[in-house]
Formats: structure tokens, sequence, C-alpha cells
């Protein structure tokens, strides 16, 4: 066959929609037009009437409802039920009330409602790790449009996402919500993502800005971490979505950095945010984050949700006592109204209710099936070949998880499980085993009934333990199927980390079953296939030798089951790579020292929600060496690599080529690969950039760039292209805090990992270069020792 040629630019591929995104959709929100305006509406407005608009207009849970103390005339909180907050409207002055929903994995609302028969369910979409690790910026945006148009035709405004932390410890437990362990894969994907939703004309509030990387003691951590490793790791992505997307809001965390609530940090809101990467848009804070509404005033965090009458009350005090300057109340004021002149709820957009759900499933189910990790295959034991009859074991396979809990979790109005999707894609399953796990299922769930989600979040239901079963039951399976599958299942979310013990571990019930099942299935000439559902890493060394395959499986969405069977059939090809490293050992993370930080309890006081408030702090003191910049540059071997992932066809780099030997303002960087495989497949190709350490520290290697080939047939060849920017060279330095490139060599770095480097090719910096030059701010108040190599 002839190979294909075909040249893909992805700067270019990502700057195309976006300029049609700029004609198609209300891009320029707070663009000078609608700025001018805000301003003359804002100017005809009372001090109530603005403090009205600055503080949200409370909560409804269930049952409990926390009102915001606005005046409600003519107010509603329940335009759309089960949504997280809304504004207050000032229909005087032609402006609506707005609502803001969860979350980074589809809309959060609730699906039923009193009287009324019709159903509001919404797509749970494949959780944000699994899409980073499809690392396809073209299907994330697909994925977006679809979430934002059931955003639009649901009422919403806002939806409160994408989640975009760095995944800085294995236990963090929102890792499921974020992306990666990675700066740039989690900008490039948040930034499709936001371009994706927004195209529908509705907002998105990129959060939390930022360093909320644990659970524990959230609203009252101090994180304490240097400069270099603050912008470089922890505000980059940020940067990227700023630039590449204009989300319309950033939503502040709820932890202190280096001292300071981000919520009330002008350096942070103004100076970064808004002075250095030219964000126009609105900021609100996390629920109920933060302490002084108007130090939040202040800092530039224009909205406080969802609003509390104390806050309503401070911020006029300060007025009236002249210790906040209205003009900044003005100025907070207007671009939440610069935000509202941009809502389908001002442009009074008739929502439908109905978005094509079904239509959704189907790309959620592609999604899903792209961000799958092949681990292990040995002896191709995947794709299935003469597989029909399947022994499936594990509680989880019969109750697969979509997706993780709390504001991160969806309505679904399903999800498939694995059974039923191999039953869909036509697999015999053990009927025996299927009722004994149905019958341990339902007894567990009649003996923990549902709770309420604040209930839940204060006190998590624990999953029921994997069940014991006879080896004479395991050995007749192993006899009577072809192949057997075992399902490992990991949840977690809002409120509480994860653990290390028969969690990122796992239990002893869970390695008698891998021995068990593998023991009767070898000695029976059959394979045994592990498939992991969890929202994060797990530990697989202990364990990964006793089976034939491991597809990691992430948290799919509502249409797991048939992702999961599109891989095992081979009607996908796995494509997926890891975008957080995998550790042989939980203490082999460097952040394992760290996490999560010290409490102080003697000034612990009663906290919100039945949930104890405690002081606490936590020291990077990892510096900028977090995942894989840490494991390559300390050569600390993980169990999976950043960047890992197997294919059922193979793939050959060559023709590596740089447009010049020395950088002069950008260089581009071309490369082709082409399917010497069986089968067609894609590819994620990774570049990796070590640069010349002379007055700075280098990690041994950091991602620059990456792109996905298109679906490669057979002997096909397409050629990758990057660019390299002079930022992309360049490392912050805290002494001169700018972005500098140091002279020196180069070493390009194309791989299909972080750390299987398939080509390699060096240019020159003849002379240091200024990429950028920042403001002094974010120091950390305290002494840090951080990693040196
Ligand atoms: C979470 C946010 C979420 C908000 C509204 C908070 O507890 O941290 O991510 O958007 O609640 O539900």
């Amino acid at each position: 066959m002839c190979p294909l040629k075909q040249t893909t630019n992805y700067h270019m591929k990502l700057f195309f929609p976006f300029a049609v995104l700029l004609l198609l959709t209300p891009y320029f929100l707070f663009s000078q037009n609608n700025m001018t305006k805000a301003k003359e509406i804002v100017s005809k407005m009372t001090l109530e009437e603005k403090i009205n608009l600055v503080v949200g207009m409370g909560m409804r849970m269930g049952a409990m409802s926390m009102p915001g103390g606005a005046p409600n005339v003519g107010q509603t909180m329940d335009k759309v039920p089960g949504a997280a907050g809304t504004t207050f409207a000032i229909p005087q002055l032609g402006l609506p009330t707005t609502v803001v929903a969860d979350g980074p994995a589809g809309l959060r609302i609730e699906p039923k409602r009193e009287n009324d028969p019709n159903t509001y369910f919404a797509t749970a979409w494949p959780v944000g790790t699994l899409l980073a690790s499809t690392w396809d910026v073209k299907l994330i945006e697909k994925v977006g449009k679809a979430m934002g148009n059931e955003v639009k035709e649901y009422g919403v405004d806002v939806i409160l996402g994408p989640g975009m932390n760095i995944q800085r410890n294995p236990l963090g437990a929102r890792n499921f919500e974020y992306y990666s362990e990675d700066p740039l894969v989690t900008g490039k994907v948040a930034a499709a993502m936001v371009n994706g939703i927004q195209s529908n004309g509705v907002g998105t509030s990129v959060k939390h800005f930022a360093m909320n990387n644990q659970e524990t003691n959230r609203m009252t951590v101090n994180v304490i971490a240097g400069e270099r490793a603050i912008r470089e790791i922890y505000l980059r992505g940020f940067e990227h979505v700023i630039k590449e997307a204009n989300p319309w809001t950033v939503m502040s965390s709820y932890n202190l950095l280096n001292g300071t609530y981000t919520s009330q940090s002008y350096d942070l809101l103004t100076t970064v945010l808004r002075k250095e990467w030219g964000f126009k848009g609105m900021v609100m804070t996390d629920w109920f984050g933060g302490k002084d509404a108007v130090a939040q005033m202040k800092a530039g965090n224009d909205l406080l949700m969802p609003g509390t009458p104390a806050q309503r009350n401070a911020i006029r005090d300060a007025v009236n006592n002249k210790t906040l300057d209205i003009k900044i109340l003005d100025e907070n004021a207007a671009r939440i109204v610069a935000y509202i002149l941009g809502t389908p709820a001002y442009s009074k957009y008739v929502f439908s209710n109905k978005p094509d759900l079904k239509q959704h499933a189907k790309l959620a189910r592609e999604a899903a099936a792209d961000g799958m990790v092949l681990l292990k295959n040995h002896q191709s034991t995947l794709p299935f070949v003469n597989i029909r009859s399947i022994a499936v074991f594990g509680n989880t396979s019969y109750d697969f998880i979509s997706g993780g809990t709390g504001s991160g979790d969806v309505n679904e109005e399903y999800t498939v499980s694995l059974v039923e999707g191999l039953q869909n894609a036509g697999y015999a399953i053990d009927a025996e085993l299927k009722s004994i796990y149905s019958a341990y299922l339902f007894d567990y769930k009649t003996k923990h009934p549902k709770k309420s989600f604040l209930e839940e979040f204060s006190n998590p239901t624990p999953y029921a333990s994997e069940m014991l079963l006879e080896n004479s039951v395991v050995s007749s399976k192993a006899a009577a199927s072809d192949v057997a599958i075992i399902t490992i299942g990991r949840n977690a979310g809002e409120g509480k980390d994860r653990v290390v013990a028969n969690d990122f571990y796992l239990s002893k019930a869970e390695l008698k079953l891998i021995d068990d099942v593998s023991n009767a299935f070898h000695a029976k000439g059959k394979k045994v296939v592990v498939i992991v559902n969890a929202g994060g890493v797990i530990e697989v060394t202990s364990w990964r030798d006793k089976v034939d395959a491991v597809l990691l499986a992430w948290q799919p969405g509502l249409e797991a089951g048939n992702a999961v069977a599109d891989v095992l059939s081979g009607k996908v090809n796995p494509s997926g790579k890891l975008a957080v490293t995998f550790p042989v050992k939980y203490e082999d993370d460097v952040t394992a020292k760290n996490f999560p930080g010290k409490e102080f309890p003697e000034k612990a006081n009663a906290g919100q929600f039945g949930i104890k408030s405690i002081p606490a702090e936590v020291s990077y003191d990892e510096g900028i060496y977090v995942g894989y910049r840490y494991y390559n540059t300390f050569n600390v071997k993980p169990a999976y690599e950043f960047g890992y992932g197997m294919s059922y066809s193979a793939f050959e780099y060559s023709n590596l080529k740089l447009s010049s030997s020395a950088f002069k303002g950008k260089l581009v960087v071309t490369a082709d690969v082409t399917n010497t495989g069986k089968v067609a497949g894609k590819e994620v190709v990774q570049l990796y950039l070590t640069a010349p350490s002379v007055k700075l520290q280098k990690p041994s290697e950091e991602l620059k760039s990456f792109g996905k080939t298109d679906l490669l047939q057979p002997g096909q060849k397409q050629t990758i292209s990057f660019v390299l920017e002079p930022k992309d060279l360049a490392s912050f330095d805290t002494n001169s805090t700018s972005w500098i490139a140091e002279a020196g060599t180069y070493t390009v770095k194309i791989g299909t990992s972080s750390l299987d480097i398939k080509q390699t090719a060096t240019f020159q910096l003849t002379k240091e270069l200024v990429a950028e030059k920042c403001n002094k701010v974010l120091s950390p108040q305290v002494e840090l020792n951080e990693l040196k190599k």
C-alpha cells in the first residue's frame, strides 16, 4: 500500500476553530462595548442593587435552603432545580436571574421535579482524567460542544467546570475531575473543553484557581509554595486556558496560598490573572469560600457564591464606613453585568429541556473508549479472538462506576455496567456468577440505603468489600468459560481524600480474588484480564504479573460497559496514554512526604455543615519536581510512566526534522509516524524538551507539545508538526521574576511516552532570552526547603 502523507499542524488546528468561534458566539462578552454598556447599567444602580448583584442568591440542596439574604421580590433560586446557584435579577434594569450549575463531567441538575412527569437527565461524560488520557483536543472540543448544548437546553448559563488543578498526589480525591500532573496537558485539554462548551453561547468557570490539590482541610489549608513551582506547574494550565479559550468566568479556590485566601488575593486575581494574562471575565468564589467579603471585592473576586446575608452586611458596612471604595464595587458589579449581557437568560433563549441525549451518549462512548489505557497485553490477550463465554468477577463489574462523587457527579439516566456492555457486544456471561454478585450487592445496598448529598459528603458510604468465592466455584468457572475478567473499582470525590490502605493499594480480598482466579484459569490454559475502573491512580506492580492483560478504563461515563467492550473486542484499538504517573509504591511519589500536610487541631472550630474547621498547612517542598518531572529526573522507576499506553498496533517514528539548528524566535519540528502493525490505530506523539541548565535547575525533560494522529491504516504514514515558541524554552526565574530561556543546547525528544523516546535532535540558543517579564507576587512568607538535583 502506498503510504499517505498528511501534515498536521496542531497550533494551526487550534487557531482555526478559535477564529470561527469569534464570529459565531458572543465571544467578546467582556469587550469594550459590553463593558461600556455594563458600566452604564451599574451607574443607574442603588448601593443595595450592587450588593445584591455581587452576592449570590443562596443555595438549595434538596430540602435544605440557604438563602443569600437578598430581597426576594420577583426572584427565583429555582429556575433550574438542582443547579448550584443563581445571580440576582434587577428587572427594572433589564437584568434577569442567571443560573450556574456543576460540573466537569457533565451538567449536574435534579433529574426529576415535583408534579412533573418529564425527566431532566444529563449525560455523564467520561471523567476529566479519562478525557485527558485521549490527548485528543479535537475530540474533547466535540465533547465540550455537546456538554454545552445540554447546559443551554436545560436553561443554565454557566457550567462550573472544567476542573483543572494539578494532580499533585495520587490520593487527591478530586483527581478524577482534573486532567493531569502536567500543566501543558491540563491547559490544552481545558482550552479545548472551554472552546467546545462556549461555542454554544453559554459560559464556563475554570476551577479551582489555584492550588486546590487536596480535599483534606481544603477550606483552611495554607499552601506554601515557591514562585517557580506556582508559575510553572500550578498556574501554567490556567494561563493556557485564559489565553487560548477566554473562559467567561474563573472560580477561585478554597485554600490559602502563601498566607492569603486565593479569593482574597489581589496578586492572584488581579495582578496575575487580569493584568499579566489579560483575563477580562468575571471571578466567582468557590461555594462559601474565603473569609472576608470586603477583601474579596478588593481582590477582584466579583461574585460571592452561593451568597450569604453576612456577606451583604459586611460589604454594605464597608462602603458606608469608607473602607471599601465604591469604585471597586462598581467594577465588580460591572463585570457581573457584562457577563449577564452575554447569557442565554439575557437574550431570553427559549430552552427546550430536550437535548439530544441519544446522540450525546454515542459521543460519550466514543470518547470513553478513546481515553482508556491498555497497560499490559501479554501475548496479545486482547483483543479477544475466539472468545465467546466470559466469567466476570469483582463487585464493580456488576455495578460499574461511571464517575466520581460530590459536585463532580452527574445525574444520568443509566450506567451501562461491564456485564451489560459485554452482553450487548454478543458475549455470553456466566449466569451463576452474575446472580451471586447481584444478590451480594443488593444485600449491601439494602443495608446501606442512599444518603442525602450532605450526609454522604460528610460521611461517605464505604463500598462493599470484595466478595470471596469458594475455590470450587472459581475452578468450575475456569472449566466452563473461555476467559476471566476481574474489575477493580475505586471511587472518591469532594470532601475526603483517598487513603493508602485498601484504596491506593488493593485490599487483601481483591488480591486473593486475583490469585484465585488467575491460578484456576491459568491451570486450564485460559487467560485473565483485569479492568481498572477508577478515577485515579492505584498500585499495580504487586499483582500485574499474575494476570495477562490490564485495561485502565478509568470512570468512563454512562456508556461505560459498552465502551469497555468496544476495546476488549477490538472494535476500538486503544490509543489512550497516561497523563499521570503510576508509581510502584505510594512512598515513591515525592509529594507523599507532604500530603496532606500538618493540622493545628488546637485552633479548630465548629466549621460548616457539621465539618470541623481545622487550620492546616502543606509545604510543596518538591518544587517543580511534580509527577514525571520528579520520576525521570531522579531516576525513580515508576510502574507505568507518564505518557505510557499500549496499542493493538505498532508505530514507527522517522524523519525528525527541525526548521533550523538555531532558535530564532520560533522553531518548527516535524516527524513521521507510520502504522507498522496489522490493524488501524491512532498514536499520541509527544514532544519533550531537555533545556540547558546554566543558573536554573531543569527537569530531565518536559512535555512541550503533543498531537494525535488520525486513524492510520496499516502501512499509513502521517507527518505531525509542532511549533516551539520562546516561552516553551523558558523556565521561571524567581530572582528576575521572568521567564528565561538559557543559552545552550536544547534537545528535542519525540516519544511515545516520557521514557520511551524514539527520536532526538538538537538546536542551539546562542544568547539567553527573556520570554516574559512578570510581577514579583505570590512569594512564600516562610523559608522553603525545595528539592534540588
Ligand atoms: C465545589 C465546586 C462546586 C461548588 C458548587 C463546591 O463545593 O468545590 O467545585 O462547583 O461546590 O457546587
